[in-house]
Order: structure tokens, then sequence, then C-alpha cells
């Protein structure tokens, strides 16, 4: 394949209906964030587009939720991104919404083109329909219960539980979310694009990069998740898909086709055409034809999403663009997995997450700290998690103690010994080699070895491997500290001056590159050693570029006699209370939310059921471990009245010692029963809780023991 002329990148336009939270950011912003700004410094021809997705049914049943109206919410979340984007650096040519008029104009351009050229399939089928709200009722407006799994709040198109794609009617107990009711079938005719006909096509493209006999991308160049995904959809035989919908909020079908009153374009219809729109718009603001970037064979278009859009992008979208002709087709979708939260699955609604919005707030001048993490965590192949403990972890020994303690000592040592001027040095001095203790390297070897560090940055990112590049990024880093560690200036400046200079050379040197490469990880940083080196700030054209041929010349990136300016800690340790805050304020409002499965209740019983139950109030006098059972405690209980042996399965939860003279509530009439040979005289009544942990049901305190729990 030839390189690339241009790259026209995307990331998702995310729904406007909530914040973001990190697992959005992990999944498809950090990485194409990376990938654009890499470009940028490689002196490419670069176009990074996205913006808000303001319509889809979520956001007229959110803004009925909150009794505001649709462009209520819309103007509210997509201001809300727009400054979360900007603060946590995702660096955008064009940040759009899809509620604007080009947008509307562009997709209802599309609709029609296909339209015209007779690509769709009209059909009238039964659809479900409220009968108070006299409104049909569209995926997201139905619930019911999942046919695969049984999870009872599943939507009409898809089951957030067990994940699996559905259709309305798939639904048992389908109830409208307009109004509560069963909904009845009713018949409506839409536009279908007949995905099944487009099948061999979309097969043999995704397979062999192969389209109209060309070759357009190299399928092994592919993530196996995203080929798996796409495989195993065509394998399940594509069908018709309806590419409008019975809804009042979105972009209408272009009024001139006969039936088209009333009816709004399909959201996958609508969204991915953002792209194409928010490039029109960028085009416009900046003097330049958006055209080549869409249609010319050679751009790279690069999608970056997460693995919930495999489909749309690599199936249903290209089909669009490929009914519609004059189109390119994506080159890669390099999809990420999904970030988990401290254990659990993110989820918006029951509020475990950690919000971006919130972070670039609470830590202001941390936003790379927060990158770091999640590029080094990014859920690349497969789903990863984040954790606030980790989150400290990789600041503290990471960031601070390597590239933050390297960097520093560079500027220090250098302001120490020649007032922050970069010292003039003999080339011809050997020192010791950054790479091993007991070697020696010359300057231009180690020009070397730092030209190689970043070669291996570069390489990873044009792989999409965001992590390893990190990796490499901090190897940088680390060989800068060896360099250091291995020459120990601060014990030879006064005895071997020469080669301190050698070696204090270099470490401005690769300081110099780290302020470049590190720039699509950690941008902030980026620019804040830029003024620490008393170098140009970065513009992001082809700085990187320059560097690497510098380097390659064996020729030094800052020249001998520049005057650097001071150095200063880049990076602050976390302590522990701040990440227990953090792991507190989930806590808290996962509690808030009661994001909990509750038990269901059981079969209903008599009172005389109950009145059966002997229940007394009693104390734990004595408490021993049970040998050979993990689980169990031998327990003597006071009645009062008299004392009874019981053994309890409490033991992962209380130590012998710290439950004498609990106070509990004993079922004292159950039949005696034989565990590992002790005879339980009774049952102590346990609450658990969502997470199996147990806790002591008991009386008010100082009760007199032996009474009735009626
Ligand atoms: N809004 C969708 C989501 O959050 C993504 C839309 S991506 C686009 O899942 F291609 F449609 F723009
Ligand atoms: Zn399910």
């Amino acid at each position: 394949m030839n390189e690339p002329k241009r790259y026209l990148v995307t990331s998702a336009l995310p729904y406007a209906n909530g914040p973001l939270h990190i697992g959005h950011l992990a999944g498809a912003y950090l990485s194409a964030d990376i990938f654009v700004r890499y470009l940028r410094l490689m002196g490419k021809d670069v176009v990074y587009i996205g913006g808000s997705d303001e319509h889809g049914a979520a956001i007229t049943i959110r803004a009925k939720k909150e009794g505001i109206t649709p462009r209520e919410i819309i103007d509210k979340y997509h201001t809300l991104f727009e400054d979360t984007f900007r603060r946590i650096g995702i660096s955008y040519d064009k940040y759009h919404r899809t509620s604007e008029p080009i947008h509307h104009e562009t997709s209802q351009e599309f609709f029609r083109k296909l339209y015209d050229k007779g690509e769709f399939v009209e059909q009238t089928t039964e659809q479900y329909f409220d009968e108070s709200a006299k409104q049909f009722l569209a995926d997201r407006y139905i619930i019911g219960t999942c046919p695969k799994c049984n999870h009872t709040e599943a939507y009409g198109d898809q089951c957030e539980n067990c994940g699996s794609t559905l259709s309305p009617t798939d639904l048992i107990e389908p109830r409208s979310t307009l109004s509560g009711n069963k909904p009845v079938l009713k018949t409506t005719t839409h536009w279908y694009l007949p995905l099944d006909k487009y099948e061999a096509w979309l097969r043999e493209w995704v397979e062999t990069g192969v389209v109209d006999g060309e070759k357009q991308h190299e399928p092994n160049a592919w993530k196996n998740h995203v080929l798996g995904q796409c495989k195993s959809w065509l394998d399940g035989g594509l069908q018709p898909r309806a590419m409008t919908r019975d809804l009042s909020w979105g972009v209408d079908v272009p009024q001139e086709i006969p039936g088209a009153e009333g009816k709004k374009l399909y959201v996958w219809m609508d969204a991915p055409i953002g792209y194409i729109s928010s490039t029109k718009q960028w085009a416009a603001d900046n003097g330049k034809d958006w055209k080549p970037y869409w249609q010319d064979k050679d751009t790279a278009l690069v999608h970056f999403i997460g693995k919930d859009n495999i489909v749309f992008h690599c199936l249903i979208f290209p089909a669009i663009l490929k009914a519609a002709g004059d189109y390119i087709l994506p080159v890669n979708v390099p999809a990420n997995q999904f970030m988990n939260l401290e254990g659990r699955k993110i989820s918006t609604s029951k509020n475990w997450a950690v919000w971006v919005h919130e972070y670039v707030q609470e830590f202001e001048g941390r936003e790379d700290e927060l990158r770091y993490n999640m590029i080094k965590n990014m859920p690349e192949n497969r789903d990863s998690e984040f954790t606030w403990k980790g989150y400290q972890e990789t600041n503290n020994n990471e960031l601070v103690n390597n590239l933050g303690n390297f960097i520093n000592r560079v500027l220090v040592l250098t302001n120490k010994y020649y007032g922050g001027v970069v010292p003039a040095i003999d080339q011809r001095q050997r020192i010791n080699s950054s790479l091993a203790p007991e070697e020696s390297a010359s300057y231009k070897e180690e020009l070397r070895v730092l030209y190689e560090g970043l070669r291996n940055v570069s390489v990873n990112i044009k792989k999409y491997e965001f992590r390893a590049a990190l990796t490499a990024l901090m190897e940088i880093s680390s060989k800068g500290n060896q360099l250091l560690q291995f020459n120990e200036p601060w014990k030879r400046q006064k005895t071997e001056p020469e080669d301190v200079k050698v070696v204090m050379n270099l470490g401005v040197q690769i300081v110099a590159a780290l302020s470049v490469a590190c720039r699509p990880f950690l941008p902030f940083t980026s620019d804040k050693l830029r003024t620490m080196l008393n170098l140009p700030a970065i513009e992001e054209q082809g700085e990187l570029q320059a560097i690497l041929e510098k380097l390659e010349q064996n020729e030094a990136i800052v020249p001998e006699g520049h005057q650097i300016g001071k150095g200063a800690y880049l990076f602050e340790r976390i302590k522990d209370d701040v990440i227990d805050a953090q792991i507190a304020k989930l806590e808290a409002a996962n509690a808030a939310n009661a994001g909990v499965e509750y038990e269901a209740v059981k079969d209903t019983i008599q009172f005389d059921d109950f009145s059966k139950l002997d229940l007394r109030t009693g104390k734990i006098i004595a408490a021993e471990k049970m040998k050979k059972a993990k689980k169990l405690l031998k327990l003597t209980v006071d009645l009062g009245f008299e004392e009874r042996t019981v053994v309890s399965g409490i033991a992962e939860f209380f130590k012998p010692e710290d439950i004498i003279g609990q106070e509990i509530v004993l079922v004292a009439n159950l039949a005696p029963r034989k565990l590992r040979g002790v005879e339980s005289q009774g049952m102590i009544l346990m609450a658990e809780n969502e997470k199996g942990e147990l806790g002591f049901v008991s009386p008010p305190k100082d009760w007199v023991t032996g009474f009735t729990v009626r």
C-alpha cells in the first residue's frame, strides 16, 4: 500500500444525552488524539473530525424524563462535551454537531441520492404503536424482557445486560416507555437498505481489503476482535435495515419524497454522515476543499470507535458510502474494547463512573496523569480496568519517579554546572553507555540510541498499538535515567568535567526529544517542557519528523550554547487520601443510586407461618474457629434462660475475638443440626448486602437477652 497523501481521522460522535466518562475517553478519543497528534508531528496532512450526536431516541427520552426539550438537552451536553474534550486535550480540528443545518442538508442529500438511485427497498411492516401517546415506538421507546437472558429492562434494539442485538418484536411483555402501556401492532412504511445485497462485496472488502478489484486495505492490519465481529455478522447473514423511523426528533426524510411526512432518518443514517458534514464545516472555516478528504483514493480514512459501534462503521456506513458512490471506505477501524472501573462495568445509570468533566475540575493541571493511566490501560484488544490505586501507582512510580525525575535532574544539573547553557563537547570523548553499566559509547552512538527509541514510539503508533508506544516512550526516559546513573555526573563533575559535559549535553537532547515525542500522549507536559527548555512552542507541524531527520544524520537537536530555563517538578506524588476520597465518592454515588440488584421477594406466607418462628434476643459469650472449616465459627449464645451452641457460617467476615458480647437475634426453635460433628442449636439472623457481606441483626443495645422478637 502506498503512503497516503492525507488522513481523515474520526472519533465516534458521542450521544448528547449524558456526560463523558473514562470509558468513552479510553474507547474512541485518546486513541484518535494520539494518532492525529503523531501524524501532525510527522508533517502529515491530517484532519481530525468529531462532534455531538444529537438525534436518536435516547435524547428525546431523556428530555421527557427531565421535563425539558430535546434542544435543551443537546445544548447542555454539546457545550459540556466541547469543554471537556478541550480540557483533557482532545485536539479536534472540528468538533461539530448534528443539529446544524449543514448536517441536516448533508444527510438528506445522502438519503435523496440513495433514493434516486433506487438503492432503497420500501417495506410496510407491523410495528409497535402506543395508542395513548399516538406514536410509533422505535427501538429505545420499548422495553421488555430479553428473550436471551430474561433481563426485564431490555431495549427494543439491544439488551444492555447480555449485549444481544434485538428487534422490538423479540421482547417478551413489551411496554412503552412513554406510557408504560402495552403497545399494539400497527402498519407503517419505511425505506430499507438491503444489506443482504451488499453482503458479498462487504465480505470481500473486510476479509481481503479488495473492493471493485482494488486493494484498499491490509486486513492483517485490522484488529482481530474487529475482524471477528464483522465476520460473525456476515456469517449470520445481513438483513435489510430500515433507514427511517417514525419519530418527532431527528433529520426529516426529504419532504418531496412521497410518504416522507412524519418520518425521520434512522440515527445511523444520520450520525456517521456527521463526519462528512463536520468536514465540510471545517473546510468552510479554513478555506479548504472537503472533497479530497472523502473522495480521493489517496486519503486514508480511519474511524476510532468503541466495540459497540463496530458493525455500524465496518458494515452499515461503508454500505451507505458505497451505495452513494464516489466515496472512499475506511482503511482501518481500530476499535477499542471496554474499560471497567474498580472491578465492575462502567454504568451511567448506576453512576458507576469517573466523569471526565469532574476529573478536569478536581484535578486541574493533572490532565496528563489521567491520560497516561488511560493509555497505559487502553482496552486495545481486550477489556481493561481502571482503578484509582492503579492511577496512583502509574503516577507515582512512572511519571514522578521515571519521567519527572529524569527531566528534573537534567535541568537542575545543567543549570548548576553551566548556568543553563548547553555545553560544547568534544565528540571524541567516550562515556559510559546508557544501555549497559560496563559498556562505553560515543556521543553519536547515544544519539543513535535516542533515534531508535523515537522510531520505536513511531512504529507502534502507526500500528495503532498505543500501549506499546507509551512503553517505548518511557523507555527513552529510562535510558536517560540510566545514562545519568551509569555516569554519575554529580560525582565526576569535579574530576572529569569533559565527560560530564557529554552526558549533560545528551541529557538535554533526550529531554528535547521527549518534549516532542511525549506530545501525542501528554500534550500538557509537552507544552511545559518546551517552556522549561526555552524552545519554541510546538505547532504540531512536522516537529517530530524534523528531529528524526537530524538524529538520523547524527546531529544534535539542541545546539551547543542554547540557554535553557529552570527546572521544575512536572509531576507530583499523589497521596493516599486523594485516592481514598475518590473511592469513597464512587461508593457513595453508587449507594445513593441504589445500583443494587435486589433479590426478588419470596412467595407470600400467612401470619400463622410466621408465628411458628421463635425469635429471641441473645448475646454471643464465646466464639472459636472450627477445625477444617474455613467459613464456620462455633459460638456460645446466652439466651438468659439458657445457653446454646450455634455453628455459624460467618468466619469469613468476623474474627472470634471481635464478636464476644455482640447482641444478636436467634431463631430459637430451629431443629438442631450437626455441622462438622458439632450440634448447632439455632441460627443467628444475619443481613447480607449486594456484595455478599454479612452483618448482625441486633436488638437495641444493652437489652436483656432472651426476649421474643415478633
Ligand atoms: N452516538 C453513538 C454512540 O455513542 C456513536 C455514533 S458514531 C457515528 O454509540 F458514526 F454515528 F457518528
Ligand atoms: Zn439479555
